[in-house]
C-alpha cells in the first residue's frame, strides 16, 4: 500500500498542517525564508505529523493544538535534515539541492536554527507544560545523538549498542515524541500515552534501520537524496555491523577513512549487497515492527489503531 493511500483518512488534516507550516516559515530574512520554504515545498513523507494525528485518535479532544504540535515536530525534523546534510556533505534532499549546496554551511546552520526557533514558538502556544517538557528533553537528546554521530564517523570498531543508541536519539525519539504529544493533547490516559510512546520508539528504530538499508538498495531518484554514501562517510549502519562479523571484511573496512578512494568504498558496498547482511537487516527490522505493533495490544479499537498498524507495516517494507 502506498503512503498516499495510508493517509487517505487524514488528507485534509495533513493539508491543513502544510498550509499552517507555510505561514510559519516566514522570517525577516529572505535567504533563510527561501531556504526553509524550498525544503517545505519539496514535500517529504510528513510521517511525524501523521503519527501525531493518529495517536490523537485515542483521546477525545481534537483542536488547533494538534496542528501546532504536529507542525512543530515537522519543523524540528526539517531542521535536523538541514544540519544532517552539512554533516553528510549531501547535495540532494527531497529531490532538490540541499540548503548547503544552494547556499553554504553558514546559511544551513542558521536555517536549521531558525526552524528550531519556530518549533519552540509553536510549542509555547500549546500551553501544556507536559508537552513542553517532552519536547525540550527530545531536542536535547537529539543534539547529543547528532554529536555522537560525528564522533562515531570512521569508528569502525564501535559496538552494536552504540549504533542502537545513536539511531534511538537521532530518529526514534522524535517519532516517539510525535506519538506521545498527539496522545497527551487529545487527553488520552497515561497508560495509552505510555503504550503509544513505546510504539513510536520501536517504529522509529525500524524507520532508521530501513533508511540505512535503503542506502544500500535504493536509487537516488527514488529517495530524492544520495544513496550508497553511508559507508563512504564512515557511518557504521546495521548492514555494516553485520558485515563486520566477517574478519576479512572488517579488516578492509577498518582501512576506510575520509580520503579513501571511491572505487574502494564502492567495492565494499557491492560486497554488502551480496553477503546476505541486507536480508539479515530486514529480519531485524521486521522484529522491531512486530514489537511496535504488539505495543498497541489492549488499546481500544478506534479506527486510527488500524491505520497505525498499517503504517507500521509500511515502514518495515518501505521503498521511499
Ligand atoms: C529522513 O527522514 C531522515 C531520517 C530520520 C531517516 P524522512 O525519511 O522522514 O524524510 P522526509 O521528511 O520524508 O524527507
Ligand atoms: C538521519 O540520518 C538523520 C536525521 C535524523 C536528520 P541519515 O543521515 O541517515 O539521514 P538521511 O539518509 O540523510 O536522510
Ligand atoms: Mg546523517
Ligand atoms: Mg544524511
Ligand atoms: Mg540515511
Amino acid at each position: 500500500m502506498s503512503l498516499k493511500r495510508l493517509y487517505r483518512h487524514m488528507n485534509r488534516e495533513i493539508d491543513q498542517i502544510d498550509q499552517f507550516l507555510s505561514t510559519r516559515v516566514r522570517t525577516d530574512h529572505p535567504v533563510i525564508e527561501s531556504a526553509s520554504r524550498q525544503l517545505l515545498d519539496a514535500g517529504g513523507k510528513r510521517i511525524r505529523p501523521a503519527f501525531v494525528l493518529l495517536s490523537a485518535g485515542f483521546g477525545e479532544t481534537k483542536d488547533i493544538r494538534l496542528t501546532k504540535v504536529a507542525s512543530s515536530l515537522e519543523l524540528i525534523h526539517m531542521a535536523s535534515l538541514v544540519h544532517d546534510d552539512v554533516i553528510d556533505d549531501a547535495m540532494l534532499r527531497r529531490g532538490k539541492p540541499t540548503v548547503m549546496e544552494r547556499y553554504d554551511e553558514t546559511v544551513a546552520m542558521y536555517t536549521g536554527n531558525t526552524l528550531f526557533g519556530e518549533a519552540i514558538r509553536l510549542v509555547s502556544e500549546i500551553d501544556s507544560p507536559e508537552v513542553m517538557r517532552i519536547m525540550a528533553d527530545t531536542m536535547e537528546r537529539i543534539c547529543v545523538g547528532e554529536i555522537n554521530q560525528i564522533q562515531d564517523q570512521y569508528e569502525w570498531g564501535q559496538s552494536p549498542k552504540r549504533y542502537l543508541d545513536r539511531i534511538a536519539r537521532k530518529t526514534a525519539l522524535l517519532i516517539e515524541t510525535s506519538c506521545a504529544a498527539g496522545a497527551v493533547i487529545s487527553g488520552a490516559s497515561p497508560q495509552t500515552v505510555k503504550q503509544l510512546s513505546l510504539f513510536g520508539y520501536d517504529i522509529g528504530m525500524a524507520f532508521q534501520m530501513t533508511d540505512d538499508l535503503l542506502d544500500f538498495t535504493a536509487k537516488s531518484f527514488q529517495l530524492g537524496k544520495p544513496v550508497g554514501e553511508d559507508l563512504k562517510h564512515g557511518h557504521k549502519t546495521l548492514p555494516l555491523l553485520y558485515s563486520s562479523e566477517d574478519p576479512d571484511f572488517y579488516e578492509r573496512l577498518r582501512q576506510v577513512n575520509a580520503s579513501t578512494d571511491a572505487e574502494v568504498t564502492k567495492s565494499l558496498v557491492r560486497e554488502v549487497q551480496r553477503n546476505g547482511t541486507l536480508e539479515r537487516s530486514q529480519r531485524t527490522i521486521d522484529r522491531y515492527v512486530n514489537r511496535a505493533i504488539r505495543r498497541l495490544d489492549g488499546l481500544p479499537d478506534v479506527p486510527d489503531k488500524r491505520s497505525l498498524i498499517e503504517i507500521a507495516q509500511y515502514i518495515g517494507k518501505r521503498k521511499w
